[in-house]
């Protein structure tokens, strides 16, 4: 097919109110700039290139995947296209599908469609359209009795009778590219927002005896352009919905799909049951039979098969096959559950392995620390990795018994079939087989409370 995408998100996006660009916002936990390229990608592009200007700070690492190119001053959509000129000459491409890092919901098949329409209609312009209720803020389309496409003319400069159209342009393009550099130049700010409006590119095309095709899109909610964060919600929840329902229809469960967030670069199998209040995101992946929540929230982690992850937070880590997890445990990046393993109530791990049908199961903290396997780790135990200068790492071998209360100071290593007395604090090396023990003798006074009430009489 052979096109190449230009994705535009150069604009500050002040109907957004925010510090941070527009399409730097997310939904469910990805930058609406990602869901752009992303879909540009999945489609088939052959090269990516970024419009990018305002909160560059923020946006450059979106978009490190794509060719940048800088628009200082944001003068308009088809000046955008003006700055990346050079890059798109440069890089020779002649087909030319333009995006706004503000429409995260296209899908990669509409993109398809528009490319393959434009190329077997021969046409130098093709654009979505798409019919709403409510068509405040869009440019509309305006057609002739024939309803042949004439113009696309911006709600701002529209007139009341422009304004009671509801088919709208949904920013979604592709241009012959030397059709369009050809026009470009052409392009003049003589409009309510004195800018240059990529817009206008359609009806100049047609006054050159071009052709325009104005394809309206069958399903308007895939288009929707977000420009405010009433609209941002609204995306979300139709992307909740969107990626919810895939996800119910290839056997994973939900007893309230509403109330469950999955990113969509999420991998589930089936028999995965997802409780509420769960967040996925990232590219998180789960195994089969795995239940998830209720109230968990899990970013960019490895899940395998038949656990039980519940009401507790995972970030960057890799869980093996039946391992049980919470409620209310903090597994930070790094940590890795090896199968059968437990992280219990109020536990907190980090950069830690957790060796197979090993168990931190009340209370704990465990950080840089390696388990072997079948260990246990009493409650309240915990691994002082941090002297308030560097970390240090805890090594405890198989089989070991960690007594409730143990302070493991670390760099320490314990050996293997140890076993730590509760309330111990361990700052030596411990060898295999051993108990140790840091305990002051217990002191016992006979009757001691009855011989000071006595005495205070
Ligand atoms: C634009 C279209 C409008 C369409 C709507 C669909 C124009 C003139 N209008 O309006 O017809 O109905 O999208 O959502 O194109 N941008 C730049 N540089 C700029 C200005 C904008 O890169 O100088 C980027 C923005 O970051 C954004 C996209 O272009 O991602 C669209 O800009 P926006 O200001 O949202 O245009 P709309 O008013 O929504
Ligand atoms: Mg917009």
């Amino acid at each position: 097919m052979g096109f190449s995408t230009l994705v535009l998100a150069a604009g500050a996006g002040t109907r957004m109110h925010s510090k941070k660009p527009k399409v730097a916002h997310e939904i469910l936990g990805k930058p609406l700039l990602r869901w752009v390229i992303d879909t540009a990608k999945a489609a088939g592009s052959d090269e990516v290139f970024t419009v990018l200007g305002h909160g560059r700070k923020s946006t450059i690492p979106l978009a490190s995947d794509t060719t940048v190119v800088f628009q200082d001053q944001q003068l308009g959509t088809g000046h955008a296209l003006m700055m990346a000129e050079d890059a798109l000459v440069a890089a020779g491409v002649s087909t030319l599908v333009v995006l706004s890092g503000d429409t995260p919901l296209l899908r990669k098949e509409t993109v398809q469609a528009l490319v393959n329409q434009h190329l077997t209609q021969d046409a130098a312009v093709s654009l979505l359209t798409m019919c709403v209720d409510d068509p405040t803020g869009y440019g509309r389309i305006v057609r002739n009795h024939q309803q042949d496409f004439l113009n696309i003319v911006e709600h701002k400069d529209a007139s009341t009778e422009e304004l009671a159209i509801n088919e709208v342009n949904s920013g979604v393009y592709c241009f012959d590219t030397a059709n369009l550099f050809g026009i470009l130049g052409k392009l003049q700010t003589n409009n309510k927002q004195g800018e240059y409006y990529l817009t206008d590119v359609a009806a100049l095309t047609l006054a050159q005896g071009g052709r325009v095709v104005a394809l309206c899109a069958q399903d308007a909610s895939e288009l929707a352009g977000i420009n405010d964060r009433l609209q941002l919600s609204q995306a979300s929840a139709q992307a909740q919905q969107r990626i919810n329902t895939a996800h119910l229809l290839k056997g994973v469960s939900m007893t309230d799909p509403s109330n469950v967030w999955i990113g969509p670069d999420v991998e589930l199998s089936s028999d995965v049951e997802v409780l509420p209040l769960t967040m996925l995101s990232g590219t998180t992946t789960v195994g089969c039979g795995t239940i998830l929540g209720p109230m968990t929230r899990i970013s960019n982690s490895t899940i395998g098969a038949d656990c039980v992850i519940d009401e507790s937070i995972l970030i960057d880590v890799a869980v093996e096959d039946q391992v049980s997890v919470g409620p209310r445990a903090y597994l930070r990046p790094g940590t890795v559950m090896r199968t059968g393993s437990r992280a219990g109530t109020n536990v907190e791990i980090k950069n830690s392995d957790i060796g197979v049908d090993s168990k931190v199961p009340h209370l704990s903290y465990i950080g840089d620390a390696e388990l072997g396997e079948g260990v246990n780790i009493g409650a309240g135990s915990i691994t002082c990795n941090y002297d308030g200068a560097d970390k240090h790492v805890t090594i405890i071998g198989s089989g070991s018994f960690v007594g409730s209360d143990t302070m493991l100071v670390a760099p320490v290593e314990i050996g293997e079939d140890v076993v730590t007395g509760a309330g111990s604090v361990i700052t030596k090396n411990v060898p295999s087989g051993a108990l140790a023990l840091t305990r002051p003798e217990q002191v016992i006074r006979e009757n001691w409370k009855r011989k000071r009430d006595e005495a205070h009489d």
